[in-house]
C-alpha cells in the first residue's frame, strides 16, 4: 500500500521527492504495537498534512538492562494493516505515505547496547526535565528517547510532527530539545501535541504495553487513571474554595492514597494480582518544576503517575488548567 523505507537512502530519497512537490510532510513517530492512540497521532497528520510518514523503531537505547526490550510487543504485519487502512474524512484521498523501519544500525552506527557505561557514539541530554517524574523512575529514558528523535528528526526533516499527551513528559522534552538546539523550523513549532486517547468505556489509557496484562490483571487497570480523576476533584475542590490556592501535598496524597486502598483491595481478594505504586508526582507545565513542597497560584498543574501491576508499568498524566 505505501512503501516501506528500511534504509537512509530509501528514505532521503522519499523526503527529496516531497521537497520537490513542495509539499507539508507530517511525521508520527512510534515503538509499533499501533493501538487507536498513535492513530490518533496518524489521522491528525493525515488531515493537515499532504504526505504522512510514520516510523516504527522499537529504540534499544531507551530501554534499561533489566527493562523489556526484548519482550516489547513487536506486531508488524497487523501494524501496516492499521496504517493502509488509516484515513479521515476531511481528505479521503489521503492514505499513509510511507513507513520509515530503519534497521538497528542506520540509526545507531557505533552499535547500541542498553548498558550505557559501555555505549559508543553520540547521545543527547535534556538537563532539567530529563530527571523528574518518568525520569526519576527511569534514568537513563529521555537520554534514550532525545538521542534517537534528534536522529528521526534529522533523516525525515517532517514540516510537523505528532506526539501524544499519553507521554507528555517526553512531548515536552523534546520541544525543550528543538528549541535548544536549534533544529530548523518549523518543525520545533509544530510539535503538536494530541489528547491521550482513552478506552472509551474505561478511561484507560491506551498503550502498547497494555498487552501484557494478564486477564485476571485486566480489571485493575484503571488505578491510575482513577487515581488522577481523585486528584482532580480535589484540585477542583480547592479551588473551588476561592482562595486561589491549591495545596499540592493534598492533591497528590488523594491519588496515592486510592491506589495504595487498591493495591490492598486486589491483595485481599487472593487471586495473586499484584499493584504496587511507583510515584504519583505534581509539576509546572512548562518547566516541569516539582511542585510537590509548594502552595500553587494561579498556574496549571500536570499531575502524573506511574504504578506497576503485575509485571506492566502503568503511566497516566491529567493537565490541570488554572484560568
Ligand atoms: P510509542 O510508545 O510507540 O508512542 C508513539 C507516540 O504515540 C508517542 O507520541 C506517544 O505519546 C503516542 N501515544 C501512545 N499512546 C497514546 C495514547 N493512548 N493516546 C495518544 N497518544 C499516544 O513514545 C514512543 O513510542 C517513543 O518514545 C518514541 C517517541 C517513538 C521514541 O522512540
Amino acid at each position: 500500500p505505501f512503501p516501506i523505507l528500511a534504509s537512509v537512502a530509501q528514505l532521503r530519497e522519499w523526503r527529496a521527492g516531497c521537497f520537490e512537490r513542495g509539499e507539508k510532510v507530517g511525521f508520527v513517530p512510534t515503538m509499533g504495537a499501533l493501538h487507536d492512540g498513535h492513530l490518533s497521532l496518524v489521522k491528525a497528520s493525515l488531515a493537515e498534512c499532504e504526505q504522512t510518514i510514520v516510523s516504527i523503531f522499537v529504540n534499544p537505547a531507551q530501554f534499561a538492562p533489566h527493562e523489556d526490550l526484548a519482550t516489547y510487543p513487536r506486531t508488524l504485519e497487523a501494524d501496516i494493516a492499521a496504517l493502509s487502512s488509516a484515513s479521515v474524512s476531511s481528505h479521503p484521498s489521503r492514505k499513509v505515505s510511507a513507513l520509515f523501519l530503519p534497521p538497528v544500525e542506520a540509526l545507531y552506527p557505533s552499535g547500541i547496547t542498553t548498558d550505557v557505561s559501555k555505549q559508543r557514539g553520540t547521545f543527547l541530554e535534556v538537563k532539567g526535565l530529563q530527571e523528574v517524574m518518568e525520569g526519576a523512575s527511569r534514568p537513563g529514558f529521555f537520554r534514550g528517547v532525545a538521542t534517537v528523535v534528534i536522529k528521526l528528526f534529522n533523516l525525515v526533516q517532517p514540516t510537523r510532527a505528532y506526539f501524544g499527551q499519553k507521554d507528555i513528559q517526553q512531548a515536552l522534552l523534546l520541544r525543550r530539545m528543538l528549541i535548544d538546539l536549534h533544529v530548523p523550523n518549523p518543525t520545533y513549532n509544530n510539535l503538536v501535541i494530541l489528547p491521550t486517547y482513552r478506552d472509551p468505556a474505561s478511561h484507560l489509557a491506551l498503550s502498547s504495553r497494555n498487552a501484557y496484562l494478564l486477564p485476571e490483571e485486566r480489571p485493575w487497570a484503571t488505578v491510575l487513571v482513577d487515581a488522577l480523576d481523585k486528584s482532580q476533584e480535589e484540585w477542583d475542590r480547592q479551588r473551588g474554595e476561592g482562595s486561589g490556592e491549591v495545596d499540592v501535598q493534598k492533591v497528590i496524597a488523594v491519588a496515592e492514597d486510592h491506589v495504595r486502598s487498591v493495591e490492598r483491595q486486589a491483595e485481599a481478594e487472593g487471586k495473586g494480582v499484584q499493584i504496587k505504586l511507583l510515584y504519583i508526582a505534581m509539576n509546572d507545565p512548562d518547566e516541569l518544576h516539582d511542585l510537590r513542597d509548594k502552595v500553587e497560584k494561579g498556574k496549571g498543574a500536570i499531575v502524573s503517575g506511574a504504578v506497576m501491576l503485575g509485571k506492566t508499568r502503568l503511566i497516566d498524566n491529567i493537565v490541570f488548567e488554572y484560568d
